[in-house]
């Protein structure tokens, strides 16, 4: 993995570590228990694989059947697994997307002169890759051929998905540095964070399409929407559109999506999957930081 990557990963964790706990009780328990579930209803005689493994903070490691690998592209995560949970599991260090490296390569692109090797005017480079991110298409090719090697009888996504967005724009952030990539004025649209959008969007559904044929078990959680919004939140009983189940005190909703507008469960049972238990709860991660998550678990 590259450099940039792997730092911005490494970084990412710690920062994600390093933050007040103090109103994440109810969320580590609900996860726990919804990945718990999972390990306990797996088949022991056959491998798990546990994507987004990243320290194990919201993994119960100790239910893990015997046969049960890390998926998570934070160099770190493997050591700091071992040091909450004293479990040195087999690990594999991927990009989950697939994209992110074609992704960097095409950053580099846009940002540097061909005849100098200067970097471009950041407003053009802007341009430039805003061209060039439609013909990406991000392909889980490492995550797919583990799957077809080692045939895992559960899988579970321990909120992962909902990080292919945020680290695809660290990663275009950290390399315009020290220029910012993004429009500032917010009354204008930014057609460079419309494509990476789309990208996202490419990059959940392309990983899903993996999962699905893969006829494990499938027990994902995942950011469902990241609210800013003040005032009151409550969760309404479950909707099929996830904005339709926020109630909010004082509106207008100011949510950001990180999958895009990809509807998970819809995406699921189109597929020929049974989405069995299914939950959202909210997650106070920080005062002016809400989110709601999603657990499914789907089934062949
Ligand atoms: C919100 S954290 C999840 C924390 C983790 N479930 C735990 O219990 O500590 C997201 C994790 O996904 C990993 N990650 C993000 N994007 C990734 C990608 N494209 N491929 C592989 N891992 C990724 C990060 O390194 C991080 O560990």
């Amino acid at each position: 993995m590259s450099k940039p990557l792997s730092r911005l990963l490494r970084r990412e964790q710690r920062a994600f570590l390093a933050r007040d706990r103090a109103g994440w009780k109810a969320h580590l328990a609900r996860v726990r228990a919804f990945l718990g579930e999972g390990f306990t209803a797996a088949d022991p005689a056959r491998p798990v694989l546990v994507l987004g493994a990243g320290s194990g903070l919201e993994v119960p490691w100790a239910l893990a059947p015997p046969l049960t690998e890390g998926w998570d592209a934070d160099p770190w995560s493997r050591v700091r697994t071992w040091l909450r949970h004293f479990r040195w599991a087999p690990w594999t260090f991927e990009d989950a997307t697939g994209g992110l490296a074609e992704l960097e390569a095409t950053v580099r692109r846009a940002l540097g002169e061909p005849w100098s090797g200067r970097h471009r005017d950041p407003r053009a480079a802007a341009r430039r890759l805003t061209g060039l991110l439609p013909s990406l298409q991000p392909r889980p090719v490492a995550l797919s051929a583990w799957i077809g090697e080692h045939r895992p009888g559960t899988i579970l996504a321990a909120n992962l998905m909902g990080q292919f967005g945020v680290v695809a724009e660290g990663l275009v952030e950290a390399l315009f540095l020290p220029a910012s990539p993004w429009e500032t004025d917010p009354e204008r649209p930014d057609p460079l964070a419309e494509a990476l959008e789309a990208w996202t969007a490419r990059a959940v559904a392309a990983f899903l399409q993996v999962l699905v044929p893969s006829g494990a078990d499938l027990w994902l959680v995942h950011d469902r929407a990241v609210v800013f919004s003040g005032g009151r939140l409550e969760l309404g009983p479950w909707t099929d559109a996830w904005v339709d189940q926020l109630q909010i005190s004082a509106p207008p909703l100011e949510a950001r999506d990180p999958l895009a507008g990809i509807d998970v469960p819809a995406l699921l049972t189109g597929s020929g999957l049974t989405v069995g238990a299914r939950g959202r709860w909210l997650w106070d991660l920080a005062p002016d930081q809400r989110h709601l998550v999603e657990a499914l678990h789907a089934r062949p």
